[in-house]
């Protein structure tokens, strides 16, 4: 019998790991905020070996060991205390990005990473590892490849090194490296700000593309494909950041509409009552 992965969140991000994860042979049980019926689309375009249940079901069930969690920050602090969340390895995508979220003060004075905020508002039985927060929903879309040679390294966090192992093999049946960063409290090395998010991944463009011409280029490119050795050598020298929280405004537009047109083809299907997968 193949492993089931639960999903607290199937947007950008946790659908296209449901997608993936599908692909790769494993059963998912997906939810989100509004219940399993709006996600009625989704499930029969990943078919038969996906469902929909509620997160307080996923929560519970048993034969579940990993959950994706990869809903915005500010959804944390409600929803997970109210699950009952226990003993699961959580992966979480989480960023911080102020216009979001509003501003947290834990946040913004690096008194914590994002992940160690998260972990504050699980039960302690549960193991966080931090992945899939760096990387662009669309490169991790289409970047995903059997070809050990050719596959790219998502950089992983947290406290317990089962929890990590565990994360590694599921990452590397989707089609990808690990990269083991350390506990929890060194996420920040690639949270917003940082080389590792989102920007080392970028391929070069051919030149002369315009606005659109750049926008379409990068929706449909594959992430670069990257070494231990880099991964290593601007992981070491990256330095912690005094600027906190993603900063959309800083990033070459032609990237943040990509992500925006894909949020708002999100809240078009949510509006005819019928969210489907988007990548
Ligand atoms: N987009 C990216 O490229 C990207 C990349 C890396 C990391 N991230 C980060 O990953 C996280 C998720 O981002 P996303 O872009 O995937 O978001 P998204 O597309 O907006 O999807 C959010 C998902 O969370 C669900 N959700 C919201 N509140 C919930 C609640 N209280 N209970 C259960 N489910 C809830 C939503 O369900 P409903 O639709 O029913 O409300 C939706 O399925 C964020 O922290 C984001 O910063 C995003
Ligand atoms: C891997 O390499 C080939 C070129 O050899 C390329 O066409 C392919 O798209 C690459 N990436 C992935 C993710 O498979």
């Amino acid at each position: 019998m193949s492993e089931t992965i639960g999903f607290i969140g199937v947007g950008q991000i946790g659908g296209t790991v449901a997608r993936l994860a599908v692909d790769a042979g494993y059963k998912v049980v997906l939810s989100n905020s509004r219940g399993p019926e709006s996600l009625s689309g989704v499930i029969s375009s990943l078919g038969e070996n996906a469902k929909a249940d509620t997160s307080a079901n996923i929560a519970k069930d048993k034969n579940i060991k990993i959950i994706v969690l990869s809903i915005p920050l500010n959804a944390v602090p409600t929803l997970l205390p109210s699950l009952g969340l226990k003993n699961k390895v959580i992966l979480d995508t989480s960023n911080y990005y102020p216009v979001r979220e509003g501003n947290l003060e834990e946040l913004d004075s690096n008194k914590l990473t994002t992940s160690e905020y998260v972990s504050k508002y699980l039960d302690s039985s549960n193991k966080l590892v931090k992945i899939f927060n760096n990387i662009f929903s669309f490169h991790l879309r289409n970047s995903a490849t059997q070809d050990e040679s050719n596959q790219t390294i998502l950089p992983i966090a947290g406290d317990d090194d089962e929890a990590k192992k565990l994360t590694n093999d599921f990452v590397q049946k989707i089609g990808y490296k690990t990269y083991d960063v350390g506990p929890s409290s060194l996420s920040w090395k690639f949270e917003p700000n940082t080389p590792f998010y989102g920007g080392i991944y970028l391929p070069e463009a051919p030149k002369d593309l315009d606005h659109d011409g750049l926008k379409e280029f990068y929706k449909k490119s594959q992430a670069n494909p990257l070494t231990y050795e880099k991964a290593k050598e601007v992981l070491d020298s990256t330095e912690r950041s005094t600027v906190v929280g993603g900063r959309p405004e800083n990033y070459p537009k032609y990237l943040t509409e990509i992500v925006y047109d894909l949020y708002a083809q999100q809240a078009k299907d949510k509006a005819s009552g019928n969210s489907k997968l988007i990548l």
